[in-house]
């Protein structure tokens, strides 16, 4: 029975099972195996919490998610075609496991944490994902 994203618990599984998914992505797995090594020990605690923030309000993820995906971008484009797959991949894991308010909440955050990144990193003054412009 599908329930609600209502703790801790329920972020990290929503987090693993969205990066076990990233890491077979032809599109964008190559992304944190080889053009970052990510060091998963590191990033996903920071993901738990960057989620826990956007989502329960916790703080305690401080940083500005920006400024990595900037150097990412030197390294190998960030394109539309990158983030639509994050954003595919990311929203599928909520729907997998998820319904309710904090499950759409964490749909509609992913977009627009995205809409600002593509802005940010390709200096646009307004930019929108087709694929996801009929989510309100
Ligand atoms: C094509 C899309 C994306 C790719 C390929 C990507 C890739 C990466 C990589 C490789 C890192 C690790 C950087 C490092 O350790 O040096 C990272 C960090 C991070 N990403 Fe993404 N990312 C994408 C989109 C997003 C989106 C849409 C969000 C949020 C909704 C996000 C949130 C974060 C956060 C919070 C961090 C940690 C930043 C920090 O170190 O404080 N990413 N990303």
């Amino acid at each position: 029975m599908p329930k609600d994203i209502e703790n801790r618990d329920d972020i990290v599984l929503l987090v693993d099972n969205f990066y076990a998914n990233v890491m077979t992505s032809p599109t964008i797995g190559y992304f944190f195996s080889d053009v970052v090594r990510v060091d998963w020990s590191v990033h996903l605690p920071k993901m738990y919490a960057f989620w826990e923030t956007m989502l329960f309000d916790k703080r305690t993820y401080t940083q500005a998610p920006y400024m990595p995906h900037y150097d990412v971008n030197e390294i190998q484009p960030l394109t539309e075609v990158e983030f639509n797959e994050w954003l595919t991949l990311f929203h599928e894991s909520v729907d997998e496991y998820f319904v309710g308010k904090v499950a759409e909440k964490a749909k509609l955050k992913a977009i627009s944490v995205a809409k600002v990144m593509m802005r940010k990193i390709h200096n646009l003054e307004n930019f929108e994902f087709e694929n996801f412009k009929n989510m309100k």
